[in-house]
């Protein structure tokens, strides 16, 4: 709910200064009303960037806390750099929202203009651009000019809405709902990332106890579902986009100057700083669903947008928030990877995710949408459910079949998630 603000000062003293605790005390109540007809409006109807439902005054102080070192623009004296693409988390996750702030990616495509070549070798620093300078570099990593091979992609922000009860889906509910699509004979199989750890261990543990290098997590985070937690997006985040160091992850990036360092000597944040973000983050609340109705239900289901965009996922009994453990959280997503064709395809490969595979869009506060898809390509959301191909194809081909009254209904079913 916050704009940016731009003050490095701020930093380790108008904070609170508190540590991120584990856990909220609550009980095993469900947060989320699905909401139904004859809803009654409550305080959440028209907000998003909200901590969920039910938390007391000491979490709703530290979830502003959080919002606001996400929403902190660093600067050099912060560590910014030496390469940076924004200066501010919030930047790119507006009011937890899509963008404006973007990455751009590159790829070394084959012929066909978008499968990734086995060669990647010319991006010598990787594949995301980064044209901001700091502390000294001269040299941004840009996209080599006038090579046909090099495909360029764009991914906004996504929104960050709702991204705790993604965290808190169980591992088994995720591998059940991979298994019935194997099942499947209508072409909707979608796969689960595994991915490596990629960050140092967290010292506080009380989420997680990985360890960089542990193996075979279910990648949950980002367009193609490449990071498991949301404390190592954090720290992933900071070091990709911004430049910045954590314990977490305490080497800067390589850049085209060779530079190791920036204008603050050693790591740039401390733990604490990545832990109070994700305590943020992991509250968020899923903004309250009003108007939905059983009709929109069943078109959602009949059309098998609810294949993938699958409506709840049951949490783990021991996600350390009481208050989204053991409940059925209304994600509308599998968090699998489906191969969505060539039209959608980025040149992009991230560990089991190919060019043209996505992680099912998490179906969350989109009345608070201006733009849809990973790349933000449409501003409409028929267009966005047009935009479908590969493995949606035969829900398309559903939606595309419907009368237009149901159209109608699906897609202001779909307007009101
Ligand atoms: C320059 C723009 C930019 C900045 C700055 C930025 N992000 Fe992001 N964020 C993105 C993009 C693009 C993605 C998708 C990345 C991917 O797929 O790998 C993303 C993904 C995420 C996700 C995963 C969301 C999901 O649906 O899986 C989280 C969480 C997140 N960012 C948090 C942060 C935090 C915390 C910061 C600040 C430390 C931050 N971001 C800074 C652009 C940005
Ligand atoms: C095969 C799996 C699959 C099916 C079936 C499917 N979707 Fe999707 N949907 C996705 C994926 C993957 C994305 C993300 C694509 C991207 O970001 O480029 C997505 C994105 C979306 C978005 C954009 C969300 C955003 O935040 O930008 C909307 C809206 C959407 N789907 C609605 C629907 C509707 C309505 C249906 C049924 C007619 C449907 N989808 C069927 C997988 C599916």
């Amino acid at each position: 709910m916050r704009d940016i603000i731009t003050s490095a000062a701020i930093l380790g003293s108008v904070l609170l200064g508190a540590t991120a605790c584990s856990s909220t005390s609550g009980g095993s109540a469900s947060t989320m009303e699905e909401a139904g007809v004859g809803d009654v409006p409550g305080s959440l109807v028209n907000a998003a960037d909200v901590p969920i439902d039910g938390v007391d005054k000491d979490t709703v102080h530290l979830f502003d806390d959080g919002d606001l070192l996400f929403n902190l623009q660093l600067r050099e004296p912060d560590g910014l750099g030496p390469l940076f693409v924004r200066t501010a988390c919030g930047a790119c996750h507006k009011e937890g929202s899509r963008g404006p702030g973007l990455v751009q990616k590159m790829s070394v495509v084959g012929s066909d203009g978008f499968t990734a070549a086995a060669d990647q070798s010319k991006l010598a620093f990787g594949h995301t651009i980064r044209l901001g300078l700091a502390a000294g570099a001269k040299t941004p990593i840009s996209a080599p000019s006038g090579d046909a091979t090099v495909k360029i992609s764009t991914r906004l922000g996504p929104p960050v809405l709702g991204r705790g009860f993604m965290e808190a889906v169980a591992d088994s509910e995720i591998l059940r709902v991979e298994a019935e699509q194997k099942a499947r004979t209508d072409g909707i199989h979608g796969h689960v990332n595994r991915v490596v750890y990629g960050s140092e261990a967290n010292v506080d543990t009380s989420f997680f106890a990985y360890k960089k290098g542990d193996a075979n997590l279910i990648g949950r985070f980002g367009v193609k579902a490449r990071v498991a937690t949301l404390d190592d997006f954090v720290a992933d985040a900071y070091q990709g986009d911004m430049g910045i160091t954590t314990p977490m992850r305490p080497v800067e990036l390589p850049n085209p100057d060779g530079l190791t360092d920036d204008k603050k000597p050693g790591i740039d944040l401390e733990i604490d700083h990545v832990n109070r973000i994700a305590f943020y983050l992991r509250r968020i609340a899923i903004p309250r669903r009003v108007g939905l109705t059983d009709r929109g239900v069943a078109l959602f289901a009949a059309a098998k947008c609810s294949a993938c965009h699958v409506p709840t996922m049951k949490t783990r009994a021991d996600y350390p928030i009481g208050l989204m453990a053991n409940i059925d959280a209304p994600i509308y997503t599998d968090m699998l990877l489906h191969d969505m064709g060539p039209e959608l395809a980025d040149g992009m490969t991230d560990g089991a995710a190919g060019s043209s595979d996505f992680r099912t869009a998490p179906l969350i506060g989109l009345r608070f949408a201006k733009t849809y898809m990973h790349d933000g390509r449409v501003t409409d959301l028929v267009e966005a459910i047009l935009a479908h191909g590969g493995e949606a194809k035969v829900s398309l081909d559903a939606f595309r079949a419907l009368s237009s009254a149901d159209h109608d209904a699906l897609v202001a079913f779909v307007q009101a998630l």
